[in-house]
């Protein structure tokens, strides 16, 4: 029996550039950490980490081609997918990893976070984070100017007290974080809520991260 249509609802097609904000949540925000060959720590956020595999786990992303991730995942074949939790400071510090920070520096600094050695991988995990993957690249593709990575986890860890015995998520205590949607600024979702985090960092990054977001997006 076709059912009839409810008369009382609007349905909008949206305009192409807010077909991103449409979709959330499109996977986990992530920071994730990386080394060069000579092993110097780097760190950037990320809006969308998927797992695509679930035996074994596997974890995708995509990055642009111009990032130091980029080119230390090719140098290195190693990083760690670090997910942070539905709370204003780490997600703050989110926003600070983000930012277009030179080569060599490491965001984790700038941004007041806690390196935690990894058991499987050079680079580090990320303490105020509540879950840690340690991959190894199993493939990488680029594609319309970007590449995206597919990473085998080795091992993972999480804050004890968010887990049940079985392993299950204790999602009032983890919080898991979407990204809003594009462009990459300051808004992100769990469940109904949205939140737009402060950048309690001040330096001239602030000013460019803003820019480049404001020559496409008038509304951020
Ligand atoms: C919330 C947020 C989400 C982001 N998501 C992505 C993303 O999915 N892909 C991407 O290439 N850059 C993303 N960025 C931007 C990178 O983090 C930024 O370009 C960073 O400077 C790259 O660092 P790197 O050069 O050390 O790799 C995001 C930034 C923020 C703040």
């Amino acid at each position: 029996m076709t059912k009839e249509a409810d008369v009382s609802r609007e349905i909008k097609y949206q305009p192409e550039k807010y077909w991103d904000r449409l979709w959330a949540p499109g996977g986990h925000v992530a920071i994730v950490t990386s080394v060069d060959k000579e092993g110097r720590v780097n760190a950037a956020s990320y809006a969308t980490a998927v797992r695509i595999v679930h035996n074994p786990v596997q974890i995708a992303f995509t990055t642009s081609l111009k990032g130091h991730t980029r080119a230390n995942i090719l140098e290195t074949n190693e990083f760690v997918v670090n997910l942070p939790s539905f709370e204003r400071k780490i997600l703050e510090a989110v926003r600070v990893v983000g930012l277009p920070f030179d080569k060599g520096v490491n965001e984790l600094e700038k941004a007041g976070l806690t390196e935690l050695p990894s058991q499987s991988v050079k680079p580090p995990r990320i303490e105020e984070c509540s879950r840690h993957f340690e991959c190894e690249v199993v493939w990488t593709k680029e594609w319309l100017g970007r590449m995206m990575v597919v990473g085998n986890v080795l091992a993972a860890s999480v804050w004890a007290d968010c887990i049940n015995e079985k392993g299950y998520l204790l999602w009032d205590k983890i919080k898991p974080v979407a990204f809003a949607g594009a462009p990459y600024f300051d808004t992100f979702v769990a469940a109904y809520e949205t939140m737009r985090a402060g950048m309690p960092y001040e330096g001239p990054e602030v000013e460019m991260g803003a820019a480049s977001n404001r020559s496409y997006f008038e509304d951020i």
